[in-house]
Protein backbone atom coordinates (compact mmCIF):
# COMPACT_ATOMS: atom_id res chain seq x y z
CA UNK A 1 0.00 0.00 0.00
CA UNK A 2 1.37 3.53 -1.29
CA UNK A 3 0.18 6.39 0.50
CA UNK A 4 0.50 9.34 -1.91
CA UNK A 5 -0.76 12.98 -2.70
CA UNK A 6 -1.62 14.36 -5.74
CA UNK A 7 -2.70 17.94 -6.56
CA UNK A 8 -6.21 18.49 -7.94
CA UNK A 9 -7.24 21.67 -10.29
CA UNK A 10 -10.72 22.34 -10.44
CA UNK A 11 -10.72 24.54 -13.59
CA UNK A 12 -12.74 28.08 -13.55
CA UNK A 13 -15.32 26.74 -16.01
CA UNK A 14 -16.28 24.21 -13.59
CA UNK A 15 -16.24 26.59 -10.40
CA UNK A 16 -18.48 28.78 -12.63
CA UNK A 17 -21.03 26.07 -13.51
CA UNK A 18 -20.88 25.46 -9.74
CA UNK A 19 -20.14 21.03 -9.67
CA UNK A 20 -17.39 21.90 -6.95
CA UNK A 21 -19.29 19.87 -4.20
CA UNK A 22 -20.25 17.51 -6.92
CA UNK A 23 -16.43 16.89 -7.62
CA UNK A 24 -15.29 16.83 -3.83
CA UNK A 25 -18.17 13.96 -3.83
CA UNK A 26 -16.23 11.80 -5.93
CA UNK A 27 -13.45 12.44 -4.82
CA UNK A 28 -14.15 11.41 -1.13
CA UNK A 29 -16.26 8.64 -2.20
CA UNK A 30 -12.82 7.17 -4.02
CA UNK A 31 -11.20 7.29 -0.81
CA UNK A 32 -8.85 10.26 -1.73
CA UNK A 33 -8.84 12.43 1.57
CA UNK A 34 -9.05 16.44 0.91
CA UNK A 35 -5.86 17.25 3.12
CA UNK A 36 -5.09 21.20 1.98
CA UNK A 37 -7.50 23.26 -0.17
CA UNK A 38 -8.02 27.15 -1.53
CA UNK A 39 -9.36 28.88 -4.05
CA UNK A 40 -7.58 31.27 -6.42
CA UNK A 41 -7.76 33.58 -9.56
CA UNK A 42 -3.90 32.19 -11.42
CA UNK A 43 -2.49 35.20 -13.21
CA UNK A 44 -1.28 34.39 -16.55
CA UNK A 45 2.75 33.92 -14.82
CA UNK A 46 1.21 31.76 -12.49
CA UNK A 47 -0.26 29.71 -15.03
CA UNK A 48 2.04 29.61 -17.03
CA UNK A 49 4.72 28.82 -14.77
CA UNK A 50 2.73 25.95 -13.45
CA UNK A 51 2.35 25.04 -17.21
CA UNK A 52 5.76 24.89 -18.38
CA UNK A 53 5.83 21.63 -19.85
CA UNK A 54 3.46 22.93 -22.49
CA UNK A 55 4.76 26.37 -23.58
CA UNK A 56 5.21 25.47 -26.88
CA UNK A 57 2.62 23.38 -27.51
CA UNK A 58 -0.18 24.99 -30.24
CA UNK A 59 -2.90 25.33 -27.77
CA UNK A 60 -0.95 26.87 -24.67
CA UNK A 61 -2.03 30.44 -25.02
CA UNK A 62 -6.01 29.06 -25.17
CA UNK A 63 -4.90 27.26 -22.17
CA UNK A 64 -3.35 29.73 -19.98
CA UNK A 65 -6.52 32.26 -20.97
CA UNK A 66 -9.23 29.26 -19.68
CA UNK A 67 -7.06 28.77 -16.84
CA UNK A 68 -7.00 32.27 -15.75
CA UNK A 69 -10.86 33.40 -17.00
CA UNK A 70 -12.37 33.26 -12.69
CA UNK A 71 -11.01 31.24 -9.53
CA UNK A 72 -9.72 27.45 -9.62
CA UNK A 73 -10.39 25.42 -6.69
CA UNK A 74 -6.71 23.66 -5.93
CA UNK A 75 -6.64 21.07 -3.06
CA UNK A 76 -4.44 18.14 -2.23
CA UNK A 77 -5.90 14.90 -2.30
CA UNK A 78 -4.12 11.95 -0.04
CA UNK A 79 -4.61 8.12 -0.24
CA UNK A 80 -3.78 4.67 -1.36
CA UNK A 81 -1.96 5.40 -5.22
CA UNK A 82 -3.67 8.59 -4.88
CA UNK A 83 -1.99 9.96 -8.45
CA UNK A 84 -3.52 7.29 -10.25
CA UNK A 85 -6.55 6.67 -8.80
CA UNK A 86 -7.23 10.08 -9.26
CA UNK A 87 -5.81 10.24 -12.77
CA UNK A 88 -8.48 7.20 -13.36
CA UNK A 89 -11.34 8.95 -11.82
CA UNK A 90 -10.68 12.06 -14.16
CA UNK A 91 -11.27 10.75 -17.44
CA UNK A 92 -9.01 11.26 -20.72
CA UNK A 93 -7.54 14.75 -21.33
CA UNK A 94 -10.14 14.92 -24.15
CA UNK A 95 -13.13 14.49 -23.22
CA UNK A 96 -14.22 12.62 -26.17
CA UNK A 97 -11.90 9.76 -25.14
CA UNK A 98 -13.11 9.53 -21.40
CA UNK A 99 -14.73 6.62 -20.19
CA UNK A 100 -18.00 6.67 -19.23
CA UNK A 101 -18.51 8.10 -15.24
CA UNK A 102 -15.31 10.03 -14.92
CA UNK A 103 -15.09 13.66 -13.82
CA UNK A 104 -14.32 14.72 -17.38
CA UNK A 105 -16.80 12.60 -19.30
CA UNK A 106 -19.23 14.18 -17.31
CA UNK A 107 -18.24 17.64 -17.04
CA UNK A 108 -15.88 18.74 -19.92
CA UNK A 109 -17.33 21.52 -22.06
CA UNK A 110 -13.95 21.08 -24.66
CA UNK A 111 -10.90 19.43 -24.42
CA UNK A 112 -9.33 22.88 -22.53
CA UNK A 113 -12.07 23.27 -20.49
CA UNK A 114 -11.77 19.49 -19.02
CA UNK A 115 -12.94 20.34 -15.80
CA UNK A 116 -10.24 19.36 -13.39
CA UNK A 117 -6.30 19.44 -13.42
CA UNK A 118 -4.35 15.88 -11.89
CA UNK A 119 -0.76 15.76 -11.98
CA UNK A 120 0.59 12.69 -13.39
CA UNK A 121 3.64 11.62 -11.70
CA UNK A 122 5.00 11.66 -8.35
CA UNK A 123 7.52 14.25 -9.49
CA UNK A 124 5.34 16.30 -10.84
CA UNK A 125 3.13 15.70 -7.93
CA UNK A 126 5.56 17.03 -5.60
CA UNK A 127 6.34 20.06 -7.76
CA UNK A 128 3.06 20.81 -8.00
CA UNK A 129 1.64 20.57 -4.67
CA UNK A 130 4.57 22.69 -3.81
CA UNK A 131 3.67 25.44 -6.39
CA UNK A 132 0.58 26.04 -4.21
CA UNK A 133 1.11 24.31 -0.57
CA UNK A 134 3.66 25.09 2.03
CA UNK A 135 3.13 21.94 4.67
CA UNK A 136 1.66 24.49 7.54
CA UNK A 137 -1.36 24.06 4.77
CA UNK A 138 -1.84 20.49 4.69
CA UNK A 139 -3.48 18.32 7.10
CA UNK A 140 -2.67 14.65 6.94
CA UNK A 141 -5.36 12.08 6.56
CA UNK A 142 -3.86 10.14 10.08
CA UNK A 143 -4.16 13.59 11.96
CA UNK A 144 -7.65 14.13 10.53
CA UNK A 145 -10.35 12.71 12.84
O1 LIG B 1 -4.50 17.54 -17.99
P1 LIG B 1 -3.79 16.33 -18.55
O2 LIG B 1 -2.57 15.92 -17.73
O3 LIG B 1 -4.73 15.18 -18.79
O4 LIG B 1 -3.29 16.72 -20.02
P2 LIG B 1 -1.96 17.47 -20.53
O5 LIG B 1 -1.51 16.77 -21.76
O6 LIG B 1 -0.97 17.61 -19.42
O7 LIG B 1 -2.49 18.91 -20.95
C1 LIG B 1 -2.75 19.91 -19.99
C2 LIG B 1 -4.05 20.58 -20.36
O8 LIG B 1 -3.87 21.26 -21.61
C3 LIG B 1 -5.23 19.66 -20.60
O9 LIG B 1 -5.89 19.27 -19.41
C4 LIG B 1 -6.12 20.52 -21.48
O10 LIG B 1 -6.82 21.49 -20.70
C5 LIG B 1 -5.10 21.27 -22.34
N1 LIG B 1 -4.88 20.64 -23.67
C6 LIG B 1 -5.47 21.25 -24.77
O11 LIG B 1 -6.14 22.28 -24.65
N2 LIG B 1 -5.30 20.68 -26.03
C7 LIG B 1 -4.56 19.57 -26.18
N3 LIG B 1 -4.40 19.04 -27.40
C8 LIG B 1 -3.97 18.95 -25.07
C9 LIG B 1 -4.15 19.51 -23.81
MG1 LIG C 1 -0.77 16.89 -17.48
Amino acid sequence: MTIERTLSIIKPHAVAKKIIGKIFYRLECAKLAIIGCKMLQLTPSQAKEFYVEHQEKIFFQNLIQCMTLGPSMISVLEGENAIQSYRQLMGATNPIHALSGTIRADYADSLTENAIHGSDSSTSATREINFFFSCHDLFSKSCQL
